[in-house]
């Protein structure tokens, strides 16, 4: 019997079935909750019914509430009175679950009186990652069933858990062998052969075994989270929400969840979190996945086994596949493979994987010093010095060894892609990776697309990000692509401010406090002086003899203080310590700078300096999306997010700037041209969207 168009009920055996079917994810949108109640209500009206199974058609149980309804008016059944539907069923329920029952689906099974998952299912409450907490009983079920620590560890990390794990925690009473709706029609059976009760979740109090426990715990947990989350919402009310668990009522303590995920909700930290995740997978949309289809990534390679060559092969044995470097010479080589090995045997050291696992994923790797080797290789990633000369010389011999219809890509950070593509005989085939450090860690991928490169390319270099689990961002060619292109201008804000009377150290607090895990004085020091001191030399020579200039960082180079490497940057990192100390001597360079240059120093407030800060990131910003080397706002908020450290509760820049409004921030840039009109010069793209009353989510729809 159809209940609604995602939610049938079908009967047999005494058994009613109330199976959900809202491709692709199941989510629990208001056809899905109301089929659900319509479900159990029949089934409760049905005397053949005996017993209840709720499952899923489809890759999954349901993923959670429908992220596309938050914002929206609700619409009834809201989803904590559908599972307290489920629980209040005089019919005994089973949730049987498979794939990622997440959020409000998991939910859903907690509110059933049984629950049996397949092997391969995971289990988990992401809504932390959307800036929420569990609104529909998950912190007044869990709780119930597993005590503080598993309910919060799951609420917490929004990571999902094995159906194991969540046997031994409770939440799980059986797990498939075999099939899963033989296997649930089957513990149905045998449920009904023990005549076994209905089993309230709500009336379960086994977590609540030790209280001494569980408020040890909570008050852990909240420490924790002043020192980790300070200004987020919603990691704090999870813990408030779990405490309610075991001191209110059940009732009550819905209540309380209930209030705390509307005022969740209806802040901008859930709304920027939100935006990042559609902003994440649309990224991946891009206007030649419609006209091309990928080329086969069976065999791949990187030329240099340094920082990055040795991180991206680690990034593609990760995902399975083998790989092969190449090296100048024998002693490069030997470094190369050394730096692969060395993050593995870093894993096994840390218990992550066995030995036997290194063995066996070094078994995907190979190196030579003969490119005669990359015959049969269908992708290669050029990872050598960022020197044009030196790119160009690997190149040409990429362009005789390779075979015809292999991607040739190159990682370089800032060189000009069209002109290295030009030097060889097949340019249509070159494209830019461009990974960040460390590369098998950072998420973020820019894939950079030269004039000449094929659709065919760009759609197998967006396969591979997929392969590799990365997520893709399309750029266009320029100086520095998007995001260190956009880090030059904000870098250089932070620079005038310095020398304007802010000290390092009080613009590192201040981007922190944003939200940060560093400022840019500390990556600075993290990443090492001389690169950008070497970028700086490079470029004296065409740099607008107009702009403004401030020389602090290369008096500080000067001095051989290059950042935690040489123990000494902005900060001073005494015996190789990793925490940098404020240094009296930076202070005096920054000073003698300002005399020289006669600038009597002000103060900055911490707001004055984030507004300065993010408004130049953000009109920078509107000028690569004037010159087409984004293709949306979000593809630079997820630029910025995935590989910059900018805070994802706070959505990206774009995104924190249509929050802020995006008039305001003009004003702001307005005021500062008053000072220095060659730096904030308001890009045309934002004066355009105040005018028109626009903001950059109307961009990211296309309106
Ligand atoms: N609501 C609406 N759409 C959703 C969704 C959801 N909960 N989850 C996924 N989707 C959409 C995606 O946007 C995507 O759409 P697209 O094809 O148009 O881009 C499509 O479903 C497929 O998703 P993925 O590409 O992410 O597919 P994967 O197979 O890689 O991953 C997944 C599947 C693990 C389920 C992943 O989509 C995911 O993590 N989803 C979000 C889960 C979540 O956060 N749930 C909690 C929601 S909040 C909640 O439940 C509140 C409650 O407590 C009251
Ligand atoms: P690196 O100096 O650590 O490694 C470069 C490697 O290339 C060395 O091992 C060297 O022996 C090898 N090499 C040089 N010439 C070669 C040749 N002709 N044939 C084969 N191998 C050769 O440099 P790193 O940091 O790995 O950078 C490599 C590229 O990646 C550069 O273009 C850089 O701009 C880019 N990049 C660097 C990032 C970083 O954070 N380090 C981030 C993103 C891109």
């Amino acid at each position: 019997m159809q209940i609604t168009d995602k939610v049938s009920l079908s009967v047999q055996d005494g058994i009613g079935y109330v199976t959900i079917d809202n491709p692709p994810v199941n989510a629990l949108g208001q056809a899905v909750r109301q089929g659900i109640v319509g479900g159990i209500q029949a089934a409760e009206r049905d005397p053949e019914v005996r017993i209840v199974v709720i499952r899923a058609e489809g890759r999954t149980f349901p993923a959670g509430a429908d992220i596309t309804e938050f914002g929206k008016t609700p619409l009834e059944p809201f989803l904590p009175d559908v599972c307290q539907t489920i629980e209040d069923c005089f019919k005994p329920v089973i949730a049987a679950v498979h794939g990622t029952a997440l959020g409000g689906g998991f939910e859903i099974a907690l509110s059933a009186h049984y629950r049996i998952a397949d092997a391969r299912a995971k289990l988990g409450l992401p809504e932390i990652n959307l800036g929420l907490l569990p609104g529909a009983s998950g912190t007044q079920r869990m709780p119930r069933i597993t005590g503080a620590a598993p309910a919060l560890d799951l609420m917490l990390t929004g990571a999902p858990i094995s159906a194991a794990k969540a046997m031994e925690i409770g939440v799980i009473d059986e797990i498939a062998e075999g099939e899963l709706d033989d296997a649930a029609t089957a513990y149905a059976r045998d449920l009904l052969a023990r005549g076994a009760p209905r089993r309230p979740t709500s009336e379960r109090a086994e977590g609540f075994a030790d209280m001494a426990a569980y408020d040890a715990e909570i008050a852990s947990r909240r420490a924790k989270l002043e020192k980790t989350a300070k200004g987020q919402l919603s990691p704090f009310a999870i813990v408030d929400c779990v405490e309610a668990a075991a001191k209110l009522p059940f009732a009550e303590g819905m209540k309380k969840e209930r209030a705390a995920f509307m005022e969740c909700l209806a802040s901008d930290q859930s709304k920027g979190m939100i935006h990042a995740f559609f902003a994440e997978r649309q990224t991946a949309k891009i206007p030649e996945a419609a006209e091309a289809t990928p080329r086969p990534l069976d065999k791949l390679a990187v030329i240099g086994g340094g920082t990055m060559g040795a991180g991206i092969a680690v990034a593609i044995m990760d995902a399975g596949l083998p790989v092969v470097m190449i090296e100048r010479d024998q002693e490069s080589l030997d470094r190369g493979r050394a730096n692969v090995e060395k993050v593995y045997a870093r894993n096994v050291a840390k218990g992550r994987i066995t030995q036997a696992n290194m063995d066996n994923i070094m078994g995907r790797y190979s190196g030579s010093t003969d490119y005669g080797v990359l015959a049969d290789v269908d992708l290669v990633i050029e990872a050598v010095f960022e020197e044009m000369g030196v790119k160009k010389a690997v190149f040409a011999q990429l362009d005789t060894a390779m075979k015809p219809g292999a991607v040739i890509a190159t990682n370089t950070s800032y060189l000009d892609i069209d002109e290295i593509a030009a030097s060889i005989s097949r340019p249509e085939d070159v494209i830019g990776l461009h990974f960040f450090s460390p590369a098998n860690i950072m998420k973020l991928l820019e894939i950079v697309v030269p004039a000449k490169v094929t659709a065919e390319v760009v759609v197998t270099a967006f396969e591979l990000a997929r392969r590799l689990r990365k997520i893709p961002v399309r750029a266009g060619v320029c100086d520095g692509f998007i995001g260190n292109r956009i880090l030059a201008v904000y870098r250089t804000a932070a620079d005038h401010m310095m020398e304007d009377g802010a000290s390092p150290y009080e613009i590192d607090a201040a981007i922190r406090e944003f939200g940060y895990p560093m400022g840019p004085y500390q990556v600075s020091d993290l990443a090492g002086g001389d690169i950008g001191w070497a970028t700086r030399k490079r470029k004296a020579a065409t740099r607008d003899p107009n702009a403004r200039y401030v020389e602090i960082a290369d008096r500080i180079c000067e001095n051989g203080w290059f950042g935690q490497k040489t123990e000494r940057g902005y900060y001073i990192y005494a015996d190789g310590s990793r925490d940098g100390q404020e240094d009296p001597a930076v202070l005096k360079i920054i000073e003698d700078e300002r005399a020289r240059k006669g600038i009597t120093p002000r103060s900055f407030t911490t707001e004055e300096i984030q507004n300065r800060y993010f408004s130049a990131m953000v009109n920078e910003g509107c000028n690569v999306l004037a010159e087409g080397i984004a293709l949306r706002p979000l593809d630079i908020d997820v630029t910025l997010l995935y590989g910059y450290g900018f805070p994802r509760w706070r959505g990206g820049p774009m995104k924190w700037a249509d929050m802020q409004g995006l008039d305001v921030i003009l004003n702001r840039i307005r005021e500062y041209a008053k000072e220095d009109a060659l730096f904030w010069r308001p890009s045309p793209v934002l004066v355009k969207l105040v005018d028109e009353g626009r903001n950059f989510d109307d961009l990211n729809k296309g309106k």
